[in-house]
């Protein structure tokens, strides 16, 4: 890996973009004009002309930070391994998109993800995006749980300011590595005026992706992440972000979750449906004490007869059911293939089970009232 030296240090002068922006997004937004507010915002977020955005680089792990034993190796190498400032100075390009510095929040291979690092990593991203001098945050991830940590992000975030997760497929010692190029689209996008008010993005192999919708759909291929059926927002391409499309579910500073004073996050599980499925799963995560479950069900979230029994004591006994599917794509009927009001249960709407893992863990922050609930996951 080479070892350029790119201004990772202190940032240049704070943008001037920030300094007015608080007070006047403050007085747009109670103004309920809606779409207004939005796009005034971003405008007073607006840079100076011919100045850099300041971006922070936070640095989680993954494979866009692993090795491999040889150059051809790209698979069997070992994620996580290499550390922000490394990371940056094999990008010196950086410096001509952001005044880029770096800082590691930690270093994990993305399985070991958990509720801990989401609360410490949202909490930093959030001091981060209240200061003047930060101006666009990029969180360098693994990619198998990237989709995961972004939308945890976009629920949680409490700014406009833009927020983009990337990773790697190959890691960086590989032939023909993708991490350099998707940290340097990543930066560009961050340090963008486009990105501002967006929700969180995930920028990988060209292509920006929002955070509820894209997922990991190839193991090992560098064009591995989809937004089946809603489609990515836009593109990189010739050092420009191009946007085409927006989701139309609220995010960041329009979510009613707050993190700021939370030091653990309420247990939720998923039980996979497949043929055969008996109601052992089910049993044993009540009885572990899960406070809520995401049954990840056959075709539109279906229930086979050995387990729906399971789920209706779980509900009983308190614990919140939401009724996803497996199949990847589309929306969970509510009352289609259960009666959801009768069960007291909630649909997933198009969340795949492991975000619906997400909103609902956030969701049980602020109450166990499952129409409020089923409320949150139209809204999000
Ligand atoms: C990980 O998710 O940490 C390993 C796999 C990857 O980043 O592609």
């Amino acid at each position: 890996m080479p070892t350029i030296i790119v201004n990772s240090s202190s940032p240049q002068t704070a943008s001037p973009r920030t300094a007015v922006s608080l007070g006047r997004r403050r007085l747009l937004r109670v103004s309920g004009l809606g779409v207004l507010a939005v796009a005034l915002s971003a405008a007073a977020l607006a840079r100076a002309p011919n100045t850099l955005g300041n971006v922070m680089i936070l640095a989680t792990g993954g494979t866009i930070a692993g090795s491999g034993a040889t150059s051809t190796t790209t698979v069997g190498y070992t994620a996580a391994t290499v550390g922000v400032d490394a990371l940056l100075n094999s990008v010196p390009e950086l410096k001509k998109v952001a005044n880029v510095r770096g800082e590691q929040v930690f270093q994990i291979a993305s399985e070991n993800m958990n509720n801990d690092y989401w609360l410490k990593l949202a909490k930093r991203v959030n001091t981060l995006l209240a200061q003047d001098d930060v101006d666009g945050i990029v969180i360098t991830h693994g990619t198998d749980t990237i989709e995961e940590t972004a939308y945890f992000l976009d629920l949680v975030v409490k700014s406009r300011k833009p927020v983009v997760v990337v990773g790697a497929m190959r890691p960086s010692t590989a032939i023909s590595a993708d991490g350099p190029i998707n940290l340097y689209n990543a930066t560009l996008v961050a340090a963008s005026e486009e990105a501002i008010g967006k929700g969180v993005l995930v920028v990988l192999n060209d292509q920006i992706n929002a955070a509820r919708d894209v997922t990991k759909s190839n193991t090992s291929t560098a064009d591995t992440f989809r937004t089946p059926d809603l489609g990515m927002l836009g593109y990189v391409q010739g050092n420009k972000p191009y946007f085409y499309h927006l989701s139309a579910r609220k995010n960041t500073v329009d979510t009613e979750f707050d993190i700021a004073n939370l030091d653990t996050l309420p247990q939720v599980d998923i039980v996979y449906g497949y043929a055969n499925m008996g109601r052992t799963p089910v049993d044993a995560l009540v009885a572990a004490g899960v406070k809520g479950l995401v049954h990840a069900g056959v075709g539109d979230g279906s229930l086979a007869n050995a387990v729906k029994p399971a789920l209706i004591e779980a509900r009983k006994k308190g614990v919140v059911i939401v009724r996803s599917s497996r199949v990847g794509s589309g929306i969970v009927a509510r009352n289609g293939e259960a009666n959801d009001d009768e069960l007291d249960f909630v649909v997933s709407d198009t969340l795949n089970p492991q975000k619906a893992r997400i909103l609902l863990t956030l969701a049980l922050t602020k109450t166990t009232d499952t129409k409020e609930i089923q409320r949150m996951f139209t809204t999000y």
